[in-house]
């Protein structure tokens, strides 16, 4: 094969069975069903509830999934990398962690911390090391236990996130089939972090009797500013991307956004003139699940989708980091 661009030849999701409500949420805090439909767009989430179980749990059931469902061995998997936010654990990184529930062994393996950027920060990378012709079968998969880093207790951050995992194959094609990753415009800056974060339990504060009092386990959010920096920051990205690449608002079948805020979707759409019919969005039925959201959306939307679609992704997280990724579609969905 002569140069090759990555191209996304499989997509699974999976979310845990127990449904978390905003009529359950009235009941541990002080919120109603209509601010949170209103403000966010959100009526539900999913948790997982099992006991003993991880991100890489989540993880690992949505790279099954995919293994079994594109008919490949995961001893053919040469590179796995797995954005999360929710570690299991500060290490050993949960790709590795994933690769071994699923029987993936001497693979290249490594973990991505962007917050909701993830997916398409470690979409990316990857897709890098497949053009440069190292691997040929690689999953990336976005996997986050966001419950275990909530604090039920805080109305303003509870009522947003979820759990969730999903998972894409990316293989190598040729250029010439004009399909895969075609561009992507990705940035941060780091002065976004006094805004989202969650500070216990890393280097900067270890886990002591006072993180924990000060509850620095948590994710703390300051949502205005977030707010308005996920619209900006998305919108030019998306702009910037489809600008060098003489895309139109017409030219683009689907806008794949991170499911942060319905909002936010829906103002980064009107200020892009993409009809909200071409925007995937499903952040009622799992609230912001992190770095899943993204391939969440694609493995929901997957019949609908055919060679040759043009799909503009989009996140904005933590950091702050955030971008644009625009994919050509690589096969007819239900296939
Ligand atoms: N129920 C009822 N009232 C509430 C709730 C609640 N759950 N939460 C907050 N309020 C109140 C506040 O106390 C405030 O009351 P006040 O005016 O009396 O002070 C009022 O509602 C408005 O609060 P805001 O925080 O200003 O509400 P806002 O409209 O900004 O919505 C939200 C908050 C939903 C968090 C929004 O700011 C947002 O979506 N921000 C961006 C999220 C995002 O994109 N994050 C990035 C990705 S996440 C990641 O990377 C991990």
């Amino acid at each position: 094969m002569g140069k090759v661009r990555a191209a996304i030849t499989g997509v699974h999701g999976w979310v845990p069975e127990d449904v978390l409500t905003n009529a359950d949420l009235e009941k541990m805090v002080d919120t109603n069903d209509e601010w949170i439909r209103t403000r966010t767009g959100i009526q539900e989430r999913r948790i997982l509830k099992e006991p003993g179980t991880a991100s890489s749990d989540l993880g690992a059931r949505a790279v099954r999934g995919l293994l079994e469902k594109t008919g490949t061995s995961p001893d053919e998997v040469d590179f796995i990398i797995c954005a999360t936010a929710t570690p299991d654990m500060m290490f050993p990184d949960t790709a590795n962690i994933i690769a071994d529930k699923v029987g993936i062994k001497n693979a290249f393996a490594f973990e991505v911390n962007a917050a909701c950027s993830g997916f398409l920060t470690a979409l990316l990378t990857a897709a890098k090391y497949v053009e440069a012709g190292m691997y040929k079968k690689v999953v990336v998969v976005g996997a986050d236990k966001m419950s275990s880093i909530v604090d039920y207790t805080d109305r303003s951050t509870c009522i947003l996130f979820g759990d969730a995992s999903a998972a894409v194959l990316l293989e190598p094609v040729p250029v010439e089939e004009n399909t895969g990753v075609m561009d992507a415009v990705m940035r941060s800056d780091g002065s976004g972090r006094e805004y989202l974060y969650l500070k216990g339990g890393g280097s900067l504060h270890p886990a002591s009797h006072e993180t924990v009092d000060n509850k620095w386990h948590y994710i703390y959010q300051d949502g205005r500013p977030v707010f308005k920096a996920a619209v900006q920051g998305m919108a030019e990205a998306v702009q910037e991307v489809m600008a060098r690449n003489g895309l139109k608002p017409s030219d683009i079948d689907w806008v794949v956004p991170h499911q942060a805020n319905r909002r936010i979707i829906e103002a980064v759409a009107n200020m892009m003139d993409f009809p909200l019919e071409r925007v995937m969005i499903n952040i009622h039925k799992y609230g912001n699940t992190t770095t899943a959201t993204i391939p969440l959306c694609l493995w929901e939307w997957e019949s609908q989708l055919r060679k040759g679609d043009n799909l503009i992704l989009t996140a904005f997280g933590g950091g702050f980091t955030w971008g644009a990724v625009w994919v050509k579609w690589a096969y007819d969905g239900g296939k």
